[in-house]
């Protein structure tokens, strides 16, 4: 594993990425190794508002949630922690502005086939839990990566093209990747 005593102090990585790409699993990972907590956007909404992702959709439906994404990240990011983020975070361009201004942002990139097979069924996830089957996630994927691989792009420091990369090898990569990291 890559050394970054030295700088692993200052550095407070921001993951991004379509749903399923590893976020959250390879940012509890990665922030064991830098020794700070991992703060999973999405959880920290749901305890903010007390309820799930699907009742706040459901319920209020998704431009609330949007806008209390945008609360939520506001608060997180600048902590000392590996942020996990939703896979729509970087659809409003304040967020892409927020994120640029807190590097570094590493996109875990996956392929949409890779994606399909991992989420598809998620009843947790409301873009594809109407999904009857895995076709049609695949379709839902790839439309969601056509229109957001461009935003994740424009805010990423790191893009890291998983593909169907297992996640020891996937954290290996970023901590290549941060070893060299200037911090710019
Ligand atoms: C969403 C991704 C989800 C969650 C919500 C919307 C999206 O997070 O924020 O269901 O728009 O892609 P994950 O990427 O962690 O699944």
């Amino acid at each position: 594993m890559h050394d970054l005593t030295e700088q692993k102090a200052q550095i407070n990585p921001v993951l991004v990425g379509l749903m399923g790409s590893g976020k959250s699993s390879i940012g509890r990972r990665l922030a064991k190794y830098l020794n700070v907590e991992l703060i999973d956007l999405d959880h920290y909404i749901v305890e903010k508002d007390g309820r799930s992702i699907p009742e706040i959709f459901a319920q209020e439906g998704e431009p609330f949630f949007r806008r209390l994404e945008n609360i939520c990240l506001r608060e997180v990011l600048g902590k000392p922690a590996v942020i996990a983020t939703g896979g729509g975070v970087v659809l409003s361009e304040e967020n892409r502005q927020l994120l640029r201004a807190h590097p570094p942002v590493i996109w875990l990139k996956a392929s949409p086939h890779f994606l399909a097979r991992r989420i598809h069924g998620d009843s947790n996830r409301p873009l594809i839990a109407g999904d009857e089957t895995l076709a049609d996630t695949l379709k839902r994927i790839e439309s969601l990566a056509d229109e957001r691989y461009p935003l994740y792009e424009a805010c990423a420091d790191f893009t890291l093209p998983r593909g169907d990369m297992k996640k020891p090898e996937a954290l290996n990569a970023i901590m290549v990747f941060l070893t060299h990291w200037g911090g710019e």
